[in-house]
């Protein structure tokens, strides 16, 4: 493998460093939570070595939001989505083997397949057709030699939402194509519309991957999981991660399951705290002047873009550099997810609403300094 650093996790901001940051509009995930906040009780955790496949009550709770389609044996707790994703890739894909993945998307999703010397067949999504991912494209991408299908749903970094209608036709094309499908759905939580079922009790081919990071605050605890009906794949992603790690973390695991077996105690809050600051941001994108997106349905980014008049007569570098330096604020830019740096990220989940208010001029202003 040829492993190569993406330059969203170079340019990240717990790489620059958090307190460099006045207004940090780089996250995909909601705010962080502190350990004091939620309330805990960790003094007799033994730390063992535990059960290979992620804590057994962690586990059976996932199992119950399937209603019991996926055995809680069928859960595989990883080291975050991203590991979910990395042991997916690399026991699924050698050398030449093909792989139907969309674009823009979570860097990993196309990075990891590449470090594998996998082929890429890229489903493109356009802004014009609202980020849509497209069934048909999917399956005009699908060859005889497809072995995975790797979608995100809702998307990184459009926030956009596949219908019902949409999933189930790409769940159909690939199963009639014989492919696994791989349904990131790190932020199935986060959905505006009303949270989908896992993809994974869908059907027996599909996998899905998510953790408790975007929605639930906790990307330090580094726990997320897999899940598939399909045995053979399980075992194998099984093997990986006992080769990779043996088991995961008994104190993250034990964090996590004291927190999801809270869960109903924790989400509205978050959720409604989204909200609030999505209308922060729907507000501001309704009265400027240089930006247009497609809304938003779920997650907690959004994807805007220079209208084109502006962007024939900004200055990019001018504009990232006096965001980032004079106004000390960050925003993805858009070559963190292989597009035009016309387009930028901006996560609206993460930081306070002050923070978020102040980001959003500083935006407004770096732009106007820029022409
Ligand atoms: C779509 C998607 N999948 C997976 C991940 C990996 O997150 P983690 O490993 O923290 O769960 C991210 C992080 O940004 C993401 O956006």
């Amino acid at each position: 493998m040829k492993f190569l650093r993406m330059p969203i996790e170079i340019e990240a901001p717990e790489q620059l460093g958090y307190h460099k940051i006045d207004c940090n509009l780089t996250e995909s995930s909601y705010t962080d939570f502190k350990f004091k906040d939620l309330g805990l009780d960790l003094n007799e955790l033994l730390i063992s070595y535990v059960d290979h496949r992620g804590h057994p009550g962690l586990r059976k709770l996932l199992s119950e939001e399937t209603k019991g389609i996926i055995h809680p044996d069928q859960v595989l707790l990883t080291s975050g989505a991203a590991q979910a994703l990395f042991i997916i890739s690399s026991s699924l894909l050698d050398r030449g083997d093909e792989l139907v993945v969309v674009r823009p998307n979570y860097a990993t999703n196309l990075e990891t397949p590449r470090a594998l010397d996998a082929k890429l067949k890229i489903v493109e999504l356009d802004f014009d057709s609202g980020y849509r991912t497209n069934p048909e494209a999917i399956k005009a991408a699908i060859t005889t030699s497809t072995k995975l299908v790797s979608i995100t749903v809702p998307h990184n970094p459009t926030g956009a939402v596949m219908s019902e209608r949409d999933l189930e036709a790409i769940i159909d094309i690939t199963e009639k194509a014989g492919c696994l499908l791989l349904v990131d759905e790190t932020y199935r939580e986060m959905n505006f519309d009303g949270v989908m079922p896992h993809a994974a009790s869908r059907a027996g081919h599909v996998i899905s991957v998510a953790s408790f990071s975007k929605t639930f605050g906790l990307p330090g605890i580094r726990v997320g999981w897999l899940m598939t009906r399909n045995q053979k794949a399980f075992e194998t992603f099984f093997a990986a991660k006992e080769q990779i790690q043996i088991c995961g973390s008994a104190l993250d695991e034990e964090i996590a399951f004291q927190f999801y077996a809270k869960k109903d105690h924790f989400l509205p809050a978050i959720q409604s705290n989204l909200r609030r600051k999505f209308t922060i941001l729907k507000n501001w994108m309704e009265n400027q002047n240089h930006l247009e997106w497609v809304e938003p349905r779920g997650g907690c980014v959004a994807f805007p873009r220079f209208k084109k008049p502006v962007a024939e007569r900004i200055n990019l570098d001018r504009f990232y550099k006096t965001l980032n330096e004079t106004f000390s604020t960050y925003v993805g830019p858009g070559h963190w997810f292989e597009q035009s740096k016309t387009s930028m990220r901006i996560g609206y989940g993460w930081p306070g609403e002050e923070e978020l208010r102040r980001g959003l001029d500083n935006i407004t202003k770096s732009i106007e300094k820029s022409q």
